[in-house]
């Protein structure tokens, strides 16, 4: 598959208007609110693809992770692994199916290892709750992990305390790979450690991803990185997937506003330019605002985005959600120009 290409016909994993509610403490009439955490989203990922997912803080990307890992169960909406509704199976099939075919790294791996236990016993647990092979076979199978994660041997020996945060992430990175998974789900997994071994860490995960086929899913903040490892890029905006785009597309042919001011925060060395000022109020999933949920700060906005959701387009492989798309070639400073000049910006709208 080249990165151009659109998802296969038969994914690996699947979302299909998935929603997540949270029940919140609430200070109304019924003592409880609701906040939308995700909200309708779609999402697609092919056999050895990359999707990256970006979007601000509180956008619904762990969300949506820990959704595609089973981890939350959707309110609304459906979950498919390898073919299969995986909240239609009961529990325990479940946890066989998406634990033997999902490995997940989180961002702080001091969290995420249990740290009374040896290194050897971590990377072990997923075979022995799986009950993979013999005691001699997980035996061999820690070693190879360690061996393919760039730990040494010694390493199995000792507690993730006594580990750096680069070598705890690798013992996670092993952990996720135990069960040979055709998925892994890394969220935020470089952004706890120090900036010194991120990259060591995150060129890790791509050259296991490469080598051993899996496909991936990439949750960051860091737009840059997402962009040059994903084969496609989700941008969320307060628990919407808003666009849905080839990797290879961005920035200049980014559609959606919010995609192309996420860019132009985060310009290239070579390419100074100023950021997409974006001034209206930030909206909160306990109250989005009506219509698009980007319009209390989108300098294109219209009375139509204040009205309507607007519905996804698709071309080939790229979706957006938008009433006002960017057109396709635009540069930055185009856009910086635009939102500059919009003299009366709807960002100042009320929400409704
Ligand atoms: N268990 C929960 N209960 C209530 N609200 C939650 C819960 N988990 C997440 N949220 C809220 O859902 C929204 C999305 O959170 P999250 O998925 O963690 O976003 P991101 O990973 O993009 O920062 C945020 O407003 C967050 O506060
Ligand atoms: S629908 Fe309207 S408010 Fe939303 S991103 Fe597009 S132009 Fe902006
Ligand atoms: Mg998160």
């Amino acid at each position: 598959m080249t990165r151009q290409d659109p998802p296969t016909l038969d994914p690996v994993l699947r979302l299909e208007d998935v929603s997540v509610v949270h029940r919140t403490q609430g200070t109304g009439l019924f003592g409880h609110g609701s906040l939308h955490a995700l909200t309708s989203a779609d999402l697609v990922v092919g056999p050895g693809e990359t999707v990256g997912v970006v979007g601000e803080s509180g956008c619904g990307k762990s969300t949506m992770a820990k959704v595609m890992a089973g981890l939350q169960r959707p309110t609304t909406g459906t979950v498919t692994f390898r073919g299969r509704d995986v909240w239609a199976m009961g529990d325990r099939e479940r946890r066989r199916h998406l634990g033997q075919g999902i490995g997940m790294v989180f961002q702080d791996p001091a969290a995420s290892l249990n740290r009374r236990m040896p290194v050897r016993q971590v990377v072990r647990d997923p075979l022995d709750v799986h009950r993979v092979g013999s005691t001699a076979d997980r035996d061999r199978r820690v070693a190879e992990l360690l061996d393919l994660v760039g730990l040494p041997q010694s390493a199995a020996d000792v507690l993730p305390g006594q580990l750096s945060g680069g070598q705890r992430q690798r013992v996670s990175i092993a952990r996720a790979l135990a069960l040979e998974p055709s998925l892994v789900i890394a969220d935020e997994p470089t952004s706890a450690l120090d900036v010194s071994v991120r990259a060591q860490i995150l060129n890790l995960l791509l050259d296991l991803r490469t080598r051993l086929g899996i496909a991936m899913v990439f949750v960051s903040h860091d737009i840059q990185t997402v962009k040059r490892v994903s084969d496609r890029v989700v941008t969320m905006y307060l628990g919407r997937v808003v666009e849905d785009t080839p990797a290879g597309l961005l920035p200049d042919d980014g559609a959606h506003p919010y995609t192309r001011a996420l860019f132009s925060a985060t310009p290239g060395l070579l390419d100074p330019i100023e950021p997409i000022p974006l001034v209206g109020p930030v909206p909160s999933a306990a109250n989005p605002p009506s219509g698009c949920p980007f319009r209390t700060r989108c300098w294109r906005a219209t009375d139509v985005c204040g009205e309507l959701m607007p519905e996804p387009a698709v071309t080939a492989g790229h979706l957006v959600r938008c009433h006002h798309p960017v057109p396709a070639g635009t540069g930055t400073a185009t856009l910086v120009a635009e939102a500059v000049s919009a003299t009366k910006p709807v960002a100042t709208k009320e929400l409704s």
